[in-house]
C-alpha cells in the first residue's frame, strides 16, 4: 500500500475562477523521495497543503477527489492527526519560529500529543542532533542564521516523528550555506533514517541527484512523471516552463543539438566522458 496516494484530485481556492490543482493522480511510496518542479503559479504549494489535510479542513474551496495518507482519508481525518503523520515545513523560517529558545521551539509541538516528559526530552535531543543544532538548546531563535533557522523548523517538524516530510521549497530564503546545510539534512533524513520525502526545490541538480521520482506541475496538471532522469531528458518543455536545468545537462544538450556531442548528460561526471569519448573519435 502506498503511504500516500492521491485519486481524481481537483481543487479550487473560494473565489477563484480556475482550478488550481487538475485531475492529480499520484502515489507515494514508504521511504520515497517524491521531488515536485513547475512554474510559480503551477500548483505545487497548493498540492503540498492538500497532503496534511490543511486544504480541504483549514482553506476552504471546491475539493473533488481524494488523498489517502495511510490509508486515512483525509476529507474526513483531522489536521492534528494527519500532523503526527505527515510534517510541513515552508519557505520562510522566520513564520515558523515563534517560542523564545530552541529547546523550546521542538517542544512546543511535542506538549500537545500527551506524551511524558522523559519521552519529550527525547525526542528533542534527537531532534536537534540530526539537525545538527546540539550546543544551541538556549538561543534565541531569531538569533540563529538563515540556515539553522531552518533546520530548527525541521526539527520541530521531527519531533513529532512523521513518516512523511513535506518541504515547501525550503531553501530558497537561505544563502548558500544555508541551503547546503539544509540540503544535507533532507538527504540525510530520507537517506539514512527513511523518511519518505516530498519536496518543492528550485535547485534541480539536487533533485536530480536524491529523488527517487520527479512530478512537474504545469496549470494545476501533472504533465510530466518519472525518474529524474528520464524527466531531465526533456530540456526544451522544462526551459519552456522556466524550471531551471542543472548546467551540464544544458551544456550536453547544446553541444548535441550542434552535432558536438553523440550522447545527453546529467551530471558534470557523464558531460566530461561524453567529451572526452568525442575527442578520442576525432584523434
Ligand atoms: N489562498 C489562495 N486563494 C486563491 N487562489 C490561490 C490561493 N493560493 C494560491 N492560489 C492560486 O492557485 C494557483 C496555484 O498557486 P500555488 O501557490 O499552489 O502555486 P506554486 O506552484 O506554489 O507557485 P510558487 O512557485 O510561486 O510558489 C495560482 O494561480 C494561485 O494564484
Ligand atoms: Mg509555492
Amino acid at each position: 500500500m502506498p503511504l500516500i496516494r492521491v485519486e481524481q484530485l481537483s481543487f479550487k481556492y473560494s473565489g477563484s475562477k480556475e482550478y488550481s490543482l487538475k485531475n492529480i493522480e499520484l502515489k507515494v511510496k514508504k521511504g520515497e523521495f517524491l521531488g515536485i518542479l513547475g512554474a510559480s503559479g503551477s500548483g505545487k504549494s497548493t498540492l503540498c497543503l492538500t497532503f496534511n489535510g490543511i486544504i480541504p479542513h483549514s482553506i476552504s474551496g471546491e475539493f473533488e477527489g481524494d488523498v489517502y495518507v495511510k490509508g486515512y482519508n483525509t476529507k474526513e481525518t483531522s489536521v492534528a492527526k494527519l500532523s503526527t503523520i505527515v510534517g510541513l515545513v515552508l519557505q520562510n523560517p522566520d513564520s515558523q519560529l515563534f517560542n523564545m529558545t530552541v529547546e523550546e521551539e521542538v517542544a512546543f509541538g511535542l506538549e500537545n500529543l500527551g506524551l511524558d516528559i522523559e519521552e519529550i526530552k527525547k525526542r528533542i535531543r534527537w531532534a536537534l542532533r540530526l539537525a545538527g543544532l546540539e550546543g544551541l538548546e538556549n538561543e534565541f531563535p531569531p538569533n540563529l542564521s538563515g540556515g539553522q533557522k531552518q533546520r530548527l523548523a525541521i526539527a520541530s517538524v521531527l519531533a513529532m516523528k512523521p513518516e512523511v516530510l513535506v518541504l515547501d521549497e525550503p531553501t530558497s530564503q537561505l544563502d548558500p550555506l544555508g541551503k547546503e546545510q539544509v540540503l544535507s539534512l533532507v538527504t540525510l533524513l530520507n537517506k539514512e533514517q527513511g523518511i519518505t520525502i516530498i519536496m518543492v526545490e528550485h535547485n534541480t541538480d539536487y533533485i536530480l541527484e536524491f529523488a527517487d521520482k520527479v512530478i512537474v506541475l504545469d496549470k494545476g496538471e501533472i504533465i510530466l512523471e518519472g525518474k529524474p532522469k528520464q524527466i531531465f531528458e526533456e530540456v526544451d518543455l522544462l526551459q519552456n516552463l522556466g524550471i531551471r536545468i542543472p548546467a551540464s545537462v544544458k551544456i550536453a544538450y547544446n553541444l548535441k543539438k550542434r552535432g558536438l556531442l553523440e550522447s545527453s548528460a546529467l551530471n558534470d561526471r557523464e558531460l566530461v566522458e561524453n567529451i572526452r569519448k568525442m575527442l578520442n573519435k576525432k584523434t
